[in-house]
């Protein structure tokens, strides 16, 4: 555990969320194709996973893909799809090191089945880890997310398993990818943007907003520890009254 997390052990989220935005931004500042942000953003997420992962969260979920990015033009989206094969490669060995797990929180019908093999393999390699959960949403979204939930919940009421009284929040949140994850304390977005853009909708109903101009590939230790600091003075009545 680092100094920071050592003085403000409260300051430390267990779960944090990150809406990596600016890659195409900060690409185009330095006169490049925006996939030249995209390759910064990757490097970015082992970066700030490592970073995490010595300051003592226990998730980490970022958003790289939106079921909604399928819109950019086809090159772009190319070029996004090679990121799991990237990720597996160029994660794997420090990964290894800190004890990270890795998940995938998407959907499964539109993603390459070459795609879904490499998202899967770094999924159950890592599963015995005890670290970080490093928590990779690709063609995520939430609207997606909750519909899915709702199917099958409506199927597992068809099938008798479940009346619909017994339809609680915790058998929603249990159909969630998220729902082995704790809940979220911090949703992050970089790049300016104050806005959601589909992401842990559900998941983010008590989380503390962070919000910051910095874009992705410029995000780390200092960034990282502006967001805590903020985190750690937030006073999170959850609806009830302030402490003491
Ligand atoms: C975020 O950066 C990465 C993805 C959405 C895949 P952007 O590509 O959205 O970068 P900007 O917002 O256009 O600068
Ligand atoms: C959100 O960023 C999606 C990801 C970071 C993967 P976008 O750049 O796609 O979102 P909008 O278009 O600004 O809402
Ligand atoms: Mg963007």
């Amino acid at each position: 555990m680092n100094l920071f997390a050592k003085k403000q052990p409260a300051a430390i989220p267990a779960h944090v969320a990150i809406i990596l935005d600016g890659n195409g931004r900060w690409a185009k500042r330095r006169g490049m194709p925006r996939t030249f942000g995209h390759q910064a953003g990757v490097e970015n997420i082992r970066k700030v996973a490592l970073l995490c992962s010595e300051f003592g969260v226990k998730a980490l979920s970022v958003f790289a893909f939106s079921t909604e990015n399928w819109k950019r033009p086809q090159p772009e989206v190319d070029f996004l799809m090679k990121l799991p094969g990237e990720f597996e490669k160029k994660f794997a060995d420090d990964f290894k090191k800190h004890d990270i797990k890795v998940m995938f929180s998407g959907r499964r019908t539109r993603l390459s089945p070459e795609n879904l093999e490499i998202l899967d393999r770094i999924t159950s390699r890592t599963a015995d880890r005890a670290g970080l959960v490093l928590n990779i949403c690709f063609d995520y979204g939430s609207i997606v997310e909750l519909t899915e939930a709702v199917q099958a919940i409506a199927e597992d009421v068809k099938q008798g398993d479940l009346l619909p009284a017994d339809i609680t929040s915790d058998v929603i949140a249990s159909h969630l990818y998220t729902k082995d994850l704790p809940p979220l304390d911090l949703f992050i977005r970089t790049s300016g943007e104050q806005r959601l853009s589909n992401f842990l909708l559900w998941q983010a109903a008590y989380a503390e907003l962070w919000f910051t101009d910095a874009y992705w590939p410029d995000f780390g230790r200092a960034e990282l520890i502006k967001a805590f600091d903020s985190f750690g003075k937030r006073d999170r009545r959850f609806g009830g009254l302030k402490k003491g």
